[in-house]
């Protein structure tokens, strides 16, 4: 039996009529949205669309007012995330008192692995993003492009099955987000991880995503759900790439 094409069906994430409000304010209306391990969808819209708080849902920190949300087949609030799925924000967060080292060995405080486990996890991802010479620098020695990576390292080191990624790469120059979107497309190559990403960027979507979510908000709801078909490595001036991209900010 071929395991893998099998475990490329299987769904990650599973939401169901989710809804969620503030106080009187409903953020997000009925949200339905079936998300298969190994995908990777962008999450677009406009500012107070509720896409934030669609991730902090599929994390498990938020609870939903109705509907289900289901990780790998478990109800998400009961999920032992903390060893599944990785939060990435779009600040990098980094501990300004710890070396980069010491910086990717906090994602793996909180677990029961032996001291040397840890140790080779933390050179495995510091490697993964290309830090491996960096690992006694401190966060203000690096560029922002380097601080971003050792946030991914951060992320990464819990060998996460899902990964949810807030604008993190809203901050870099273009140059700089390239490199760390052919990072981000590689390394997902290697681990299949799911990776849900939250963009403004219809280019950085399209660039990345297998799917497209377009949420509008008052009260958050998807307007559109686009496949993509384009072949990869997709560059935007790439007269496909280019034309879905066109598309795609009509409907943002
Ligand atoms: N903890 C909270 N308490 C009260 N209101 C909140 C909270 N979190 C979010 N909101 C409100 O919910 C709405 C959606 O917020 P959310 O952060 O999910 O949007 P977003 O799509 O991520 O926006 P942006 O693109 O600006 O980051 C906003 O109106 C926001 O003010
Ligand atoms: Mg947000």
């Amino acid at each position: 039996m071929n395991t893998s094409l099998l475990s490329a069906t299987k769904d990650s994430i599973e939401l169901r009529g989710v809804s969620k409000s503030f106080a009187s304010q409903k953020v997000l209306e009925r949200i339905s949205l079936t998300i298969k391990e190994g995908e990777i969808v962008a999450l677009l819209g406009a500012s107070g669309g509720g896409k934030s708080t669609l991730l902090n849902l599929m994390s498990g920190l938020l609870p939903a007012d109705s509907g289900d949300i289901v990780i790998q087949g478990v109800p998400a609030r009961q999920f032992q995330h903390w060893q599944r799925i990785a939060y990435l924000f779009q600040e990098d967060r980094l501990l300004p008192w710890r070396t980069v080292e010491q910086n990717v060995h906090f994602g793996l405080e909180n677990s029961a692995l032996s001291k040397q486990e840890r140790r080779r996890r933390v050179a495995d991802a510091l490697t993964l993003v290309g830090l491996s010479a960096f690992v006694h620098h401190w966060p203000h020695q690096l560029s922002g492009g380097m601080r971003s990576r050792v946030a991914l390292a951060r992320s990464l080191v819990v060998q996460p099955q899902i990964l949810l990624m807030d604008e993190p790469f809203s901050r870099l120059d273009p140059q700089t987000r390239g490199s760390m979107h052919e990072e981000l497309l590689r390394i997902q190559a290697l681990t299949g991880m799911t990776v849900v990403l939250v963009t403004h960027d219809v280019e950085e979507a399209v660039v990345l995503a297998d799917r497209v979510v377009i949420l509008k908000p008052q009260p958050g709801r998807i307007h559109l759900e686009a496949t993509l078909h384009l072949p990869r490595p997709r560059v935007a001036t790439h007269p496909d790439v280019n034309e879905q991209i066109r598309l795609l900010r009509l409907e943002v």
